[in-house]
């Protein structure tokens, strides 16, 4: 493609999912135009900028503005506001907004005359191409520009992402079953990596099974590997009886009321 064709790409806030984000976009989605992004922080613009040729660090959050199409927002929360109101936009350039807690609504108003401004949450396995992308308001060119990065989400009420972040409050649970599994497997006297290859694995090829499954034919996965009398009807059956899968809908409910709660008042 033309080069002067393609998006010109601005990064505020280099942090670690920004960071994630651009090394996927090249790896992975393939993006060749050019990405300009903060000089904070400075650790990872310059690693960025070393790794590939089309990253440029710019001291200038303003020049970044000036010399991009979109934005891609990436500072803390509370940096947020003061930061977006010391900068000028265009009404020709989109937003993408990674910071939690800043309705789509809102952000318009501090961006004007900017109005394309779009949320998008990516988790930190974006830098392997792999995880949920889920985007508000739904944007197909903005989906083919991240669709190597992951599985983009098209979100048409932008209150779903609530019950999105609530899952991902999940990582570290799923990371402590897998470490709680493989230590049992090792406890055995099993080689400590094999163990760990053979459940991290058996988890990975499981999740890529149920990415490929409707929501309908999700909810039917774990009984289609039950037998009767079998070793999967054994732990299926004691752990619904202990109520692990009703506790673990509890702690959703609970991370999700936080979440609400944030979004209200903005206090954490
Ligand atoms: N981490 C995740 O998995 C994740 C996932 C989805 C969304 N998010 C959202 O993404 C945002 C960033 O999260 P993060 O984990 O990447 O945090 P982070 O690593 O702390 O990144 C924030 C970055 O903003 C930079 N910054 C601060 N003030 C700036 C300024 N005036 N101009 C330019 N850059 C500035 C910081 O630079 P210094 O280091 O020099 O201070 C830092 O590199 C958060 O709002 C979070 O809600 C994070």
């Amino acid at each position: 493609m033309d080069s002067k064709l393609l998006p010109r790409i601005g990064v505020i806030g280099t942090g670690a999912i920004a960071e994630a984000l651009v090394i996927g976009m090249i790896d992975h989605s393939r993006c060749s135009g050019p990405i300009r992004v903060s000089i904070r922080n400075e650790q990872r613009s310059s690693r960025l900028a070393d790794r590939f040729e089309n990253v440029v660090v710019d001291p200038s959050n303003q020049s970044i503005i000036d010399q991009t199409d979109i934005i891609i927002f990436a500072v803390l929360p509370d940096q947020a506001v003061a930061l977006l109101n010391e900068l000028t936009f265009r009404d020709d350039q989109t937003l993408i907004n990674l910071v939690a807690g800043f309705s789509v609504s809102e952000l318009r108003k501090i961006v004007s005359p900017l109005s394309r401004v779009h949320r998008l949450i990516p988790l930190p396995p974006v830098e392997f191409g792999l995880g949920p992308l889920p985007m508000f308001p739904p944007c197909e060119d903005l989906a083919n520009l991240f669709s190597g990065c992951g599985k983009v989400i098209q979100v048409e009420d932008e209150t779903d992402f609530t019950g999105f972040a609530a899952v991902s409050g999940l990582m570290a649970t799923h990371h402590r079953l897998t470490a709680t599994v493989t230590q049992w497997v090792a406890s055995r006297g099993v080689n400590a990596d094999n163990a760990a290859a053979y459940t991290s694995h058996m988890f990975h090829a499981l999740t890529y099974l149920e990415s490929t499954a409707s929501g309908a034919d999700l909810q039917r996965l774990a009984r289609k590997c039950v037998t009767q009398g079998g070793i999967n009807e054994l732990a299926l059956d004691q752990l619904e009886e202990l109520q692990w899968f009703d506790q673990v809908v509890e702690r959703l409910d609970t991370i999700a009321d936080r979440l609400e709660k944030i979004v209200e008042t903005g206090n954490p």
